[in-house]
């Protein structure tokens, strides 16, 4: 069997921002954790600070998941390293960092796992940034030879414009919010990037949609299913990976 992330047998087991029912999201905590699991693939969301720095944290301020304030974007990477992003999911997190991608990649790069890279910030921001994230994304993952093991996806459609410009080469997952745009508008942009996957809500999905959507060419990923009643639900879908906060959960149901 080839173990690669993309030949994985599914549903994909999509460990959402890490193990992050356990641990604090989007920290090596909960990354290391994901991989010890058993997880398929790592996901994770990135955002450029304002020193054009790519950290990994979902919200586009620091207020939720640290014990610092501010907009991410606004802040130099000095000050967003100092944040400890671990206390608010349990003290005994405490110390955790916010990290940069680079950081995640070293982690994972050598690992039987995938990274399904989320940009929260693209190409076409209102403040202007002099590298942009795409490019520093296609260049890296370029030069350590690891498109065979990355997907990237994001709401912002831009920005998977942006990164199919840059390379044919790169994995694009076309994000679908619950109300912004319908699957069918997706599925247009997919034909139109060759795209890998539609990565959509699991709200009000089913069985026959995913069917379409997969004989169109193009994989199901849903978001994001935690509970055993919510994951069985996501698996009898017949979908072909599941985000979740809980992969250990999920993969206890397959096997
Ligand atoms: O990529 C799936 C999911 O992460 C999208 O929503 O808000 O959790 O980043 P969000
Ligand atoms: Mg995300």
């Amino acid at each position: 069997m080839n173990s690669e992330p993309f030949h994985l047998p599914k549903p994909w087991v999509i460990a959402h921002r890490g193990d992050s029912g356990e641990y604090p999201e989007n920290t090596m905590a909960s990354f290391r954790n994901a991989l010890e699991i058993g997880a398929d693939w790592i996901e994770l969301d990135i955002i450029h600070s304002s020193d054009s720095k790519i950290v990994v944290i979902h919200d586009d301020t620091l207020d939720r998941t640290t014990d610092k304030k501010g907009e991410v974007k606004l802040l130099p990477y000095g000050s967003i390293a100092q944040a400890d992003a671990g206390s608010w999911k349990d003290p005994k997190f405490k110390g955790e960092k916010i990290p940069t991608l680079w950081e995640v990649w070293d982690l994972v790069k050598s690992k039987n796992i995938g990274l399904n890279v989320e940009i929260k910030s693209g190409a076409y921001e209102e403040i202007p940034i002099e590298t942009p994230i795409e490019q520093e994304l296609i260049d890296y993952t370029k030069k350590n030879s690891l498109f065979h093991k990355t997907l990237f996806s994001s709401f912002c459609w831009d920005s998977l414009v942006r990164l199919r410009e840059l390379s044919i080469e790169a994995r694009l997952g076309i994000l679908i919010g619950d109300e912004t745009s319908s699957w069918m508008d997706a599925l247009e942009l997919g034909f139109r990037l060759n795209a890998f996957s539609l990565n959509l809500s699991a709200k009000g999905l089913d069985k026959e949609t995913v069917s379409k959507i997969q004989n169109e060419g193009f994989k199901v990923l849903v978001y994001t299913l935690n509970s055993e009643e919510e994951l069985k639900f996501g698996i009898d879908l017949g979908v072909d990976g599941i985000f979740t906060n809980y992969p250990s959960r999920m993969r206890s149901l397959l096997t």
